[in-house]
């Protein structure tokens, strides 16, 4: 299908896929910066990404996600989601999800390189023993970006992408966000669990030894790998993906002159979140 000109019930099949299977990926569409927007702004909402640094400057929707130099200067995040987590973690209310359009793929001996996997949160939660699921389900973990920093290696910024980011991330004070381990699909009802890889400081209910071995558990058993999705890019690619019910990981191995360029839009969880509340009281 053409993105750019979906009727009413195209879309409307487009989005029941969406909900349905959390990850959805189009080939050959090669939208252009307004074009992805568009066809982003269909789902509602669009949330940016909060640190403004390589946001496009006449698309500020679209964060650049990129290893290339302009002048010696990076003109996206190089090392974006190289963790197993869901995106924008760091707010109250995380996005419903986002969109990849693969502008540049790095390739070596005919071989795309850069892939993206995917592992579904819902699966995981589905298919935890009976007891942990009943455990988990009461549980709350506190998300920090202080170890994020460590658990990336930010704090040993020894390139010029990451002194980039780390700067951008120094003019951001230290933060830490409590959520539920476990949340229902405001759109579709299903459980999923909402953990992210190296992120979460305590479970607040647990002990931290006790609290590291659940995370570990849960981590290992959401991403086992004949249950995740491995996604090699080609150019012109449109992926989109559910934060509730999808995480990810960018693999991240290349580096130039093999180049990467992806544009990014993320969609706002605000209008679904809105309507479950009225309907939910
Ligand atoms: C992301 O986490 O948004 C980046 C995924 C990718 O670059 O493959």
């Amino acid at each position: 299908m053409d993105l750019r000109n979906l009727d009413d019930a195209t879309f409307a099949e487009i989005e029941a896929a969406f909900d349905e299977y959390g990850v959805i990926v189009f080939r050959d569409q090669f939208l252009t910066p307004a074009e992805q927007v568009a066809f982003s702004r269909r789902f509602g909402p669009l949330d940016h990404f909060p640190y403004g640094l390589f946001n496009m400057a006449d698309h500020p929707e679209i964060v650049i996600l990129s290893n290339i130099l302009q002048e010696g200067k990076p003109i996206g995040m190089n090392d974006a989601g190289r963790y197993w987590h869901s995106d924008m973690w760091t707010l109250d209310q995380p996005p419903r999800g986002s969109m990849l359009c693969a502008i540049e793929v790095p390739v070596e001996d005919k071989i795309a390189l850069g892939d993206t996997y995917f592992a579904s949160s819902t699966h995981a939660f589905d298919t935890l023993p009976h007891e942990l699921k009943a455990r988990v389900a009461s549980l709350h973990g506190v998300f920090s970006t202080a170890r994020y920093k460590k658990f990336v290696g930010h704090e040993k910024p020894d390139n010029v992408y990451l002194k980039e980011i780390v700067k951008a991330a120094a003019e951001q004070p230290d933060s830490e966000v409590t959520h539920p381990l476990v949340r229902k699909h405001p759109r579709t009802g299903k459980t999923c669990l909402f953990i992210v890889e190296g992120v979460i400081r305590t479970i607040l209910e647990l002990e931290n030894a006790e609290a590291n071995d659940l995370l570990d558990t849960l981590l290992a058993h959401t991403v086992r790998p004949e249950v995740t999705y491995r996604h090699r890019w080609r150019v012109g690619d449109v992926v989109m993906w559910d934060n509730y019910s999808a995480m990810h990981r960018a693999i991240g191995d290349f580096e130039l002159p093999l180049r990467r360029l992806m544009h990014r839009t993320t969609l706002s969880a605000s209008e679904m979140e809105s309507s479950h509340d009225a309907t939910t009281g």
